[in-house]
Formats: C-alpha cells, structure tokens, sequence
C-alpha cells in the first residue's frame, strides 16, 4: 500500500504523540504462579523492523516480524525460556506462560522501525503471586461473664501472605454483617440466635475463605481446635474399628476359603467372574481352581 506523504506526516505525528506517553505510563499486570500473563501491545506501525522485548534489563525476545518471503524471526535469548513465550498474531503482544515467583519485576517492550527516530518503548511491571490457601481462625482469650461472650477472632494465612487483605462475614438468620481486616471483635450473648462467622483472604489474583466458626460452640468454651481436636479423635477411633472388622472379615472369609466346597460355587467374585466369562465361547472359562486363587490374591 503507498503510503501519502500527508499520511505519512500524520503517522509521524501520531507516533510522535503516543511515544512519550507510552513511554511515560507503565502498565501494571499480575499473574499466578503455574498461570500466564499477557503484556499487550498495541501500535500502529505497518513497517516493524524488530520488536525487542526486555525483563530487568535483558533481553528475553527479539523478533523480525514476517516479510513476503519469510515468516516471523523469534529469538528466545534464554532457552528456558523457549516454551514459555508466544505471541499474538499481528499486534506481537507477548504471552509469558508457567509463571513463578521470580518473573516478577520490570518488563520493557521497544519497537523499532526505520520511520521512527527512535523506537516506541512500552513499560510494564509484573507481580506474581500464589493462590491463596484457606485461612484459618483463632480466637483470643473469651470473656465469658454474665451470659456474654466477648472475643477477638484473628484470621491469617499459613503461607503466601503477600499483598493480603481479610475481611468478615457475620452470618446470622436476622443480620448479615461484613467487617474489613484481620481480626473480628465479638460480642454474643447467650440468648441471641447462633452466628457463624467467615473470614475470606484476598490477593490481587485469588481469594479463599475459611471454615464457619460458630459463636455458641465458641462461647460454650468448646472452642473451634478443640472441637476439632475431638472430632479428629472420634473419627480415628472409627478409622481403626472399621480396620478391624474388615481384617476381621478377610481373616474370616480365608478360613471359609481353605474350607471351601468346589461343587457348591458359594464365592460371589466367582461367579461373577464366571457368568462374565462364559458368554465369550472362544475361551474356555477358568476353573474354579485358577479362580479361587485368583480371589486369594485380590483379597
Ligand atoms: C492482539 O491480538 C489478539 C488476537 O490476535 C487480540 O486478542 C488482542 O486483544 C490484541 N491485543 C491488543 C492489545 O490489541
Ligand atoms: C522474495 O522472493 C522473490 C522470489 O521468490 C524474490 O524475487 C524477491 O526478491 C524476494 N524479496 C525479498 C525482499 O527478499
Ligand atoms: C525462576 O524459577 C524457576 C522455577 O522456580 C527456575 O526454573 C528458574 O531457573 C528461575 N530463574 C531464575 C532466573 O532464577
Ligand atoms: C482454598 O484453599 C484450599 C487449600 O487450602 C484449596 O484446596 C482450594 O481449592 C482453595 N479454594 C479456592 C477457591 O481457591
Ligand atoms: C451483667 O448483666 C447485668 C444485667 O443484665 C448488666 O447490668 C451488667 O452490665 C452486665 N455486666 C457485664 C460485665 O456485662
Ligand atoms: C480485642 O482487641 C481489642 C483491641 O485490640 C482489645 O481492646 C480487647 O480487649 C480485645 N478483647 C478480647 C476479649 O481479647
Ligand atoms: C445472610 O446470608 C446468607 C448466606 O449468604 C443468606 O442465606 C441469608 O438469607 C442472609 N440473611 C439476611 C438477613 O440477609
Ligand atoms: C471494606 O473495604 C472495601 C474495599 O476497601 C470497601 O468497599 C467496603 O465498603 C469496606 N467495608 C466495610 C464494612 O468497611
């Protein structure tokens, strides 16, 4: 397309417009850890010579886009790098995928063409952070006088607490109630309905939200770890009885086994194993023999 000495004025301008202010704002983008990030880029160039792409200072990416006779030259400096960078057909936004921790920080695009004086530069800057995990609850010392319960509730995260912020829900069947920052005061009195109370944590790419704590367990002093803590006992004490019937049964159906009447095809698994088989024709099915040890071995 030729390209009109008016346009082309035009175009000079418009570059010659966009340039500094480009230059000037970075743009901030996140990304999550494992996730992806796309820097945009948007020009109005028609004639790239080479588009250079910088992450602290060095370079990670210099491309020729395509020609008549030659598709797109990508140079990925780092081989690391390799699979991880792609690009947008037509505008060369750069897509930087598997993120982790460290490709936070400043990335600068220049974009050079022989019209241009000097090269169009964008700015960006890069955070990346991880998913949040559930947050968890403790509670401080409860006051318990008079039929009123007055606590503090602190919510935090194990790990990851980066650019955190937490917040409240107060549940209740009259009133719901949202509270900002980590720790929530309390007051409940006895004869009120139950509250359950949630704390959410949010970072700038995810949010999570905590198990319910509840005020009349709270302030019944079975508090939340404690009630857990017998939970967790209980559910062990089921854990090993459910163990024991089920190598009290093995143990049983072995003796059975050992005992075991070819004639009588008592073995369900048998069986069924048998039915199954007997349809194929082609095959002979096994024998009761090979199937009974078959059964020993799965059990
Ligand atoms: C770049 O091009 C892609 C499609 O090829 C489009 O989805 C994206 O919005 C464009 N980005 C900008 C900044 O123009
Ligand atoms: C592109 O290829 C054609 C023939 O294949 C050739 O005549 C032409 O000179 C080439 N152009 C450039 C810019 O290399
Ligand atoms: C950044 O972290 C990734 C994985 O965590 C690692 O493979 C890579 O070598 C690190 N890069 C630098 C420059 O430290
Ligand atoms: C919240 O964190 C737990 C692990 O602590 C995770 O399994 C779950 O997927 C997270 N939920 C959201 C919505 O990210
Ligand atoms: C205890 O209850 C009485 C009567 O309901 C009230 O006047 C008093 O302020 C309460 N004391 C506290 C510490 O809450
Ligand atoms: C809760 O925290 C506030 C301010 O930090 C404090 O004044 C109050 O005594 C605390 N209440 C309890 C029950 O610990
Ligand atoms: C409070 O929120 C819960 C769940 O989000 C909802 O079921 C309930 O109707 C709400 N109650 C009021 C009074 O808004
Ligand atoms: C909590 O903070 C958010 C954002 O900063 C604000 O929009 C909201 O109104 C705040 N809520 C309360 C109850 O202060």
């Amino acid at each position: 397309m030729p390209v009109s000495p008016a346009n082309l004025i035009l175009i000079l301008l418009l570059c010659q417009l966009m340039g500094p202010a480009a230059s000037g704002a970075q743009e901030e983008l996140v990304g999550g850890i494992g996730g992806f990030v796309i820097f945009p880029l948007t020009h109005s160039q028609d004639r790239i010579d080479s588009i250079i792409w910088f992450f602290e200072r060095t370079t990670l990416v210099t491309i020729q886009p395509a020609t008549t006779n030659k598709s797109d030259t990508v140079i990925v400096t780092n081989r690391h790098n390799q699979e991880r960078v792609a690009f947008s057909r037509g505008n060369y936004s750069l897509k930087l995928s598997k993120l982790s921790k460290n490709d936070s920080g400043a990335y600068v695009v220049e974009i050079h063409s022989s019209s241009l004086q000097k090269p169009i530069t964008q700015k960006y800057g890069l955070r990346v952070y991880e998913h949040l995990s559930k947050p968890r609850i403790t509670s401080g010392l409860q006051n318990n006088k008079n039929g009123t319960c007055v606590a503090n509730l602190t919510c935090f995260l194990e790990w990851g607490g980066e650019d955190v912020t937490y917040s409240w829900n107060s549940l209740g069947m009259t009133s719901n109630e949202s509270h900002n920052g980590s720790i929530l005061p309390i007051t409940w009195r006895q004869e009120e309905e139950d509250m359950a109370f949630i704390c959410m944590a949010r970072n700038p790419i995810s949010s999570n939200s905590s198990n319910p704590i509840f005020a009349r367990k709270l302030c019944e002093g079975v508090a939340g770890d404690l009630g857990s803590t017998m939970a967790l006992r209980i559910t062990l004490l089921l854990i090993v009885l459910v163990s024991l019937l089920i190598l009290l049964t093995i143990w049983r159906l072995k003796v059975k086994g050992r005992a075991y009447n070819y004639s009588r095809g008592k073995f369900d698994k048998f069986s069924l194993f048998h039915s199954a088989n007997a349809p194929k024709g082609g095959e002979t099915s096994l024998t009761a023999h090979i199937a009974r040890q078959i059964n020993a071995i799965y059990l």
